[in-house]
């Protein structure tokens, strides 16, 4: 305590007044506390801050999770731009090993800006803990960042438009696997029309990583009977996964 700077100090006494007041006063530092991001604005390297529809011309230079985000937020590149509400980035680990990949934002992740937040959000995470891991030791995001209309299925042009963003998260995230979940995740990433009982249990290359693919928990809530092949999949990343560690 005695060496306890001041900058410690500030954060704690805010900490306090968050812990009393709440989401009066505190709604957006709640929000980049789950991103939980260790970065300083000093990772920054947007030099060129000029705006071509809405995205930052150097995005592509990011050199943090943070800094892509607030490079691409304002995207209108799609017209997916005019009905969403909320830009949804991704959230969890910067550092993380696994890598989460759904399809698209829902009205619950629209609305709340964080992906798998729904009720099939909420069996993600059950699925997770089933494998000992929290929604906050991996990183979730989707293939687009905004929410389709009724929740239709992304359209090429959106995909073709939207991809480059995952694909500098996975660049920068760099993990070690990717969880892609549902047969649409998976084969708009793959570029192909596989049945799932096609490419369950199986290991593919996703941008020079290993990606698995199970069911969309959306499509498990409708059919409880596949829980089992889920759990049999996570199951094997969490094989995979020990065995990396052990590598180390
Ligand atoms: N632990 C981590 O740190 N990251 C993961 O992605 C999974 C477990
Ligand atoms: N379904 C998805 O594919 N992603 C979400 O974020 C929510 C529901």
């Amino acid at each position: 305590m005695n060496n306890e700077n001041s900058l410690d100090k500030a954060l704690r006494y805010l900490q306090q007044q968050q812990g009393l007041f709440g989401d009066v006063l505190y709604k957006g530092l709640e929000s980049e506390k789950k991103l939980h991001y260790t970065e300083t604005p000093q990772d920054s390297v947007h030099v060129n801050t000029q705006l071509i529809n809405g995205v930052k011309a150097d995005w592509q230079q990011s050199a943090s999770l943070v800094d892509l985000q607030s490079g691409i937020c304002g995207c209108t590149q799609c017209p997916l731009a005019q009905t969403r509400t909320k830009f949804v980035f991704g959230v969890g680990n910067p550092n993380a090993d696994i890598l989460v990949i759904g399809e698209a934002p829902g009205a619950d992740e629209d609305a709340q800006g964080e992906p798998f937040v729904g009720r099939a959000g909420q069996l993600l995470t059950k699925i997770l803990q089933a494998i000992q891991f929290e929604r906050e030791h991996v990183f979730i995001a989707n293939i687009l960042k905004c929410r389709p209309p009724g929740n239709r299925t992304p359209i090429p042009s959106e995909v073709e438009q939207c991809e480059p963003f995952l694909h500098k998260q996975i660049q920068l995230i760099k993990p070690k696997f990717i969880l892609a979940v549902g047969l649409t995740a998976a084969n708009t990433l793959l570029k192909s029309k596989y049945k799932m009982a096609d490419i369950r249990g199986k290991i593919f290359d996703y941008q020079g990583v290993k990606m698995l693919v199970t069911y969309h928990p959306a499509a498990l809530l409708r059919n409880p009977e596949w829980k089992k092949f889920t759990w049999e999949d996570v199951q094997l990343l969490r094989r995979l996964y020990d065995e990396e560690l052990a590598k180390k």
